[in-house]
């Protein structure tokens, strides 16, 4: 039976070993995925284990999205742009490092048949998703990346990897055309933004990360008429459907049952 894992702390939360199961039962195939709360001292073993056989397949999830490379063979032309690995498998005994948020963020607009050209963006936070995030966003020919994120050195750090970022004071706006949240606010019930984000009035993209988001302002300003609001489920199910056709070479479906399968 191959062994597949996510890896990342806190990683509770995580819906992607339902996900996978689901389409591992589905697909008949003859595997299970489990989830592992590790630290960065743990990376070495677990590698370890996926070139002796013992595991099949990683995902990785924060904070170890850039930690895991030093441990990595072989990077994607994604994950090497990016510095990001979301995603391991394993071919003659070699670590090959994937990054499949890119596409899932990219196939997630795309199915809202959302034209990003010459488009301005707002993105919120500056964790590990967001190098990816960026880095989709330009493929779409967006015009202006804007980064606002709390502790700014690490925003400022973004650039390293992309020069033309402007960075901007947590708190503070420009008129932009998408705001896309990728902080961890909107994860606990009593989150709330100091931004008032309706200042720009309206036919704006609010794209939330988080795909259960508690009710903050950025959701409610989001779903305010006039404006599209989307939140992180369709990216987690795109970079997920990308991960298991690495390890299975099967591309899964996602359709309203895996959806409804999700939610219960
Ligand atoms: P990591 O930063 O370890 O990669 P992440 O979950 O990917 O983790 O990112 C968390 C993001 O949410 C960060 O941008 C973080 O801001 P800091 O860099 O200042 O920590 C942001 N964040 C978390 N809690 C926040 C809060 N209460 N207010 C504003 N931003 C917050």
């Amino acid at each position: 039976m191959k062994k597949f894992l996510v890896i990342g702390n806190p990683i509770d939360h995580s819906l992607s070993p339902k996900l996978h199961n689901f389409w591992i039962k589905k697909n008949n195939l003859d595997a299970i995925y489990g989830k592992l709360e590790v630290f960065k001292s743990d990376l070495t073993e677990l590698c370890e284990n996926l070139k002796q056989s013992q595991l099949n397949g990683l995902n990785v999830t924060v904070p170890f999205k850039k930690d895991i490379i030093p441990h990595i063979n072989v990077l994607s032309g994604h994950a090497l742009r990016t510095k990001s690995v979301n995603t391991i498998s394993v071919e003659n005994g070699n670590l090959i490092g994937h990054n499949t948020d890119i596409d899932g963020f990219e196939l997630s607009i795309k199915k809202l048949n959302y034209d990003l050209t010459n488009k301005s963006i707002i993105i919120l936070g500056a964790g590990g998703v967001v190098p990816s995030i960026i880095y989709a966003l330009k493929r779409m020919n967006t015009s202006k990346i804007f980064v606002s994120n709390r502790t700014k050195e690490k925003a400022e750090e973004l650039k390293d990897l992309f020069t033309d970022l402007q960075i901007i004071n947590w708190g503070e706006l420009v008129n932009f055309d998408m705001i896309i949240n990728a902080t961890s606010l909107g994860l606990n019930k009593k989150d709330e933004f100091d931004q008032n984000f309706s200042q720009f009035g309206k036919n704006k993209f609010f794209y939330d990360i988080i795909y259960d988001p508690y009710k903050t302002n950025f959701f409610h300003a989001g779903n305010e008429k006039g404006n599209v609001y989307e939140n992180g489920l369709n990216m987690f199910l795109y970079q997920a459907q990308k991960a298991f056709n690495i390890w299975h070479n099967i591309e899964p479906d996602i359709n309203e049952e895996v959806i409804n399968f999700l939610k219960n």
